[in-house]
């Protein structure tokens, strides 16, 4: 009966008027925002370029990557979570994969095999906005779906604190998410920091002030051009020894002409590119990153 509520009252209520382009989902999803399937570990990646050593370890990257095709409203930040992830060894030897957060939401959804959780951006406006809520509501009082262990979606920011790879959206929970000796990611589950936290974090931590500091010295400030058509996401610094300012920034980019992902990594202080992983996927636009290395990964909590 909820169903047919859902297809028959408030499917046609989202759809009597045209959607606007902040919530419409053809806008929202389109080109290189759309979504991509997981991508298990693959080897033996394409490196144009020299890898400096000191970048032994994995960089990720947190993004939005719907599971399923909205059904009415939908903004980018709806998105499931989605990590991608390249692993690089000694010797530029390099792989990439990546694999959705498995989040309370996804879980449910995945077993019911279609969205049912309100996304809060796209969805929740005006009057099919509050059908929607009341329609959640009476599913989850009969338990078809529940609420009580986390809403969120984890798409936003990504840190390694502690020993844990945390995935994080304003609306939940961390996710703790093991990354293995390949390379490979898997979602533990919700993070409450020991049972010390039991509420929505803020996806954008500061775990080191002392170590992000990419301006260069004398107040200059130089810039690096992917070039015509190649569009790149926020890079992520990486010195070459802890505390130091010289260093490295890496970052997924994006070939629009050539229909090609890449991670390029730029020496900091000449702004000059030293590699570039050609990626086996398309890798679409995203949020947030971070870089884990080799050392940091043998101390991670399992
Ligand atoms: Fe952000």
């Amino acid at each position: 009966m909820l169903d047919k509520l859902e297809s028959s009252l408030i499917v046609p209520m989202e759809h009597n008027h045209p959607l606007p382009k902040p919530t419409d989902p053809a806008v929202q999803l389109s080109g290189n925002f759309a979504p991509v399937n997981e991508c298990p570990v693959q080897n033996g990646l394409e490196v144009v370029g020299q890898i400096p050593s000191c970048l032994r370890g994995v960089y990720i990257r947190n993004g939005a990557n719907p599971m399923f095709p909205p059904l009415a409203g939908h903004h980018l930040f709806d998105g499931d979570g989605m990590i991608h992830a390249v692993k690089i060894g000694s010797d530029n030897r390099v792989s990439y994969s990546c694999r959705y957060t498995r989040t309370n939401r996804l879980i449910q959804e995945a077993e019911l095999g279609r969205p049912v959780f309100p996304k809060p951006i796209g969805e929740l406006h005006g009057h099919s906005g509050l059908a929607r809520l009341a329609l959640f509501a009476a599913r989850a009082e009969i338990g078809l779906v529940d609420a009580t262990r986390g809403m969120g979606v984890a798409n936003a920011g990504v840190v390694y604190f502690n020993g844990r790879l945390l995935a994080m959206s304003e609306d939940d929970l961390p996710y703790h998410v093991e990354i293995n000796g390949q390379g490979d990611l898997k979602t533990i589950g919700r993070f409450g920091f020991d049972d010390q936290i039991d509420c929505p974090v803020i996806a954008h931590p500061k775990v080191n002030p002392t170590t992000a500091k990419v301006d260069l010295e004398d107040g200059t400030v130089s810039e690096f051009k992917y070039g015509p058509g190649r569009f790149g996401g926020e890079p992520y610094f990486v010195p070459e020894e802890e505390g130091e300012d010289e260093g490295y920034v890496m970052g997924f980019v994006r070939d629009e002409e050539r229909d090609e992902s890449e991670l390029v990594v730029v020496e900091a202080s000449e702004m000059k590119q030293v590699a570039a992983v050609r990626l086996p996927e398309r890798v679409p636009y995203g949020f947030h990153g971070t870089f884990v290395s080799e050392n940091q990964l043998k101390e991670q909590v399992i």
